[in-house]
């Protein structure tokens, strides 16, 4: 088959690997891709969000599928384009990854479909927001309604920090438009999970649960970031639970767009919350609630999913992609896997770019699957490019042998301010 997977970062190269491992070879390309991606496919210099230009090239080249990485370029319609020119994509026309793209949309259909989700009511005024604050009580969440680079949603302690919250976003325009409405929503207590969902728009497979790490530092301290690690499987998740989240979460919300003329292809991911026994039930009544949507695979949840899926991974994304989706057609391999990210001092604030890259063949000598995020081919050699810069991935018979597989890869790999958590899989481990 001849493939086009579209982004540059961890997932992208997740993805290319993934079909890079079918039994039969592909002809793979990667736009923009990165260093990584360049060594299992070709790297075609065309941006991620070039909508027009990546539909032009498969115009021309005809390849059998196209697989979207990022939730920018599904949200400009790149899938509907490739449409227009009878290609297949792997992701959701524009009007499907509003799930993503708008949290008041993702709102109504989980309201209207039934999908239990925390409470949360939408505003453009500051002074009727903070009016309504006190029926929410504290904890409570501000959400920008649009895409905010992850760092539009607030959970507020306090009344003050609700309240400057919502100055932020509707009185200093912070977040430009995608602030300009914003959600105050209900605290959801518990833990959180990943679910990544195959869809057709009319079936769907769940792909194994994992659990992200958004915050930079160990113990889930300081910023939020894209995710610092991911594992999977995560006990949080009991078998029990995954026909739950199929008919009550994910195939609701598919039959939901349907009616309203949208045909979901592609992934819907999944962010829950768990609510543990004995912990605050959200007003939905449900220990399973929808922190949110998104469109796409999860980076890093992808670079620990997909190592662990089996079978043609290929002939799966395509029948998805064609309305055809075979539920049987991935099978899940029992190893845990656990994957590590390598960072640029300061991010997820300013980084500097450009540190040479060493220990990548020894890191592979242990096992470990080292996945490229933020990388290029420049004047020191392999150099750091982004503010994630490399997934390292373990796999082991247990999740603590995926860990120690994972960190074994890590000790092998430096770059000048190189950081990462520690404490990746805690939660998963402590259980
Ligand atoms: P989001 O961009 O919607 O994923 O939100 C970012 C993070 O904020 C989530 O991963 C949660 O950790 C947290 N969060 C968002 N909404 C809620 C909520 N209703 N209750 C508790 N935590 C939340
Ligand atoms: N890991 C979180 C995300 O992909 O949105």
């Amino acid at each position: 088959m001849k493939i086009l997977v579209v982004g540059s970062g961890g997932r992208e190269h997740a993805i290319a690997y993934r079909l890079s491992l079918d039994e039969t070879p592909h002809e793979i390309y990667c736009a923009p891709g990165n260093a990584g991606t360049a060594e299992i496919a070709r790297n075609i210099a065309i941006g991620a969000e070039d909508v027009a230009g990546i539909a032009g090239w498969a115009a021309a080249e005809k390849p059998d599928l196209v697989v979207v990485g990022p939730e920018a370029p599904l949200v400009k319609g790149l899938a509907d384009e490739l449409a227009k020119h009878g290609i297949a994509a792997f992701g959701p026309v524009a009007d499907g990854a509003r799930m993503e793209g708008s949290k008041k949309f993702a709102k109504q259909i989980m309201d209207a479909a039934g999908v239990p989700t925390a409470h949360a009511r939408t505003f453009t005024d500051a002074a009727a927001a903070k009016a309504a604050l006190a029926e929410f009580g504290l904890p409570v969440v501000i959400k920008a309604d649009g895409l905010a680079a992850g760092k539009g949603v607030v959970v507020a302690e306090t009344q003050a920090e609700a309240e400057a919250a919502l100055d932020d976003m509707l009185v200093a325009n912070k977040f430009g438009a995608a602030g300009a409405e914003v959600l105050v929503e209900e605290f959801l207590d518990g833990e959180e999970c990943s679910i990544l969902a195959m869809t057709d728009g009319e079936r769907a497979m769940l792909l194994p649960a994992s659990q992200d790490h958004k915050r930079i530092f160990d113990g889930d301290k300081g910023p939020n970031t894209g995710g610092m690690g991911a594992y999977s499987p995560a006990p949080v998740v009991t078998d029990e639970m995954l026909p739950e989240i199929k008919e009550r979460i994910i195939l609701p919300v598919v039959r939901e767009l349907g009616k309203r003329g949208i045909t979901y292809r592609g992934i819907l991911y999944a962010g829950l919350m768990i609510t543990p026994p004995g912990g605050k039930l959200a007003k939905s009544g449900s220990r399973i609630n929808v922190v949110e949507f998104n469109a796409r695979f999860g980076d890093p949840e992808t670079e620990a999913v997909l190592p662990r899926l089996t079978g043609n991974f290929a002939a799966a994304l395509l029948a998805t992609a064609r309305g055809r989706l075979d539920e049987s057609a991935l099978g899940v391999d029992s190893r845990a896997a656990a994957t590590v990210i390598l960072a640029s001092a300061g991010y997820p604030g300013a980084y500097a770019k450009g540190k040479a890259i060493s220990g990548l063949a020894e890191a592979a000598a242990t096992g470990a699957l080292v996945f490229h995020c933020g990388t290029r081919n420049g004047a020191n050699g392999l150099e750091t490019a982004g503010g994630r810069v490399l997934a390292v991935t373990g796999m082991g018979a247990t999740l603590r042998e995926a860990v120690d597989n994972a960190y074994a890869g890590v000790g092998k790999i430096s770059f000048d301010g190189m950081t990462y958590r520690k404490d990746i899989a805690h939660k998963g481990l402590a259980r």
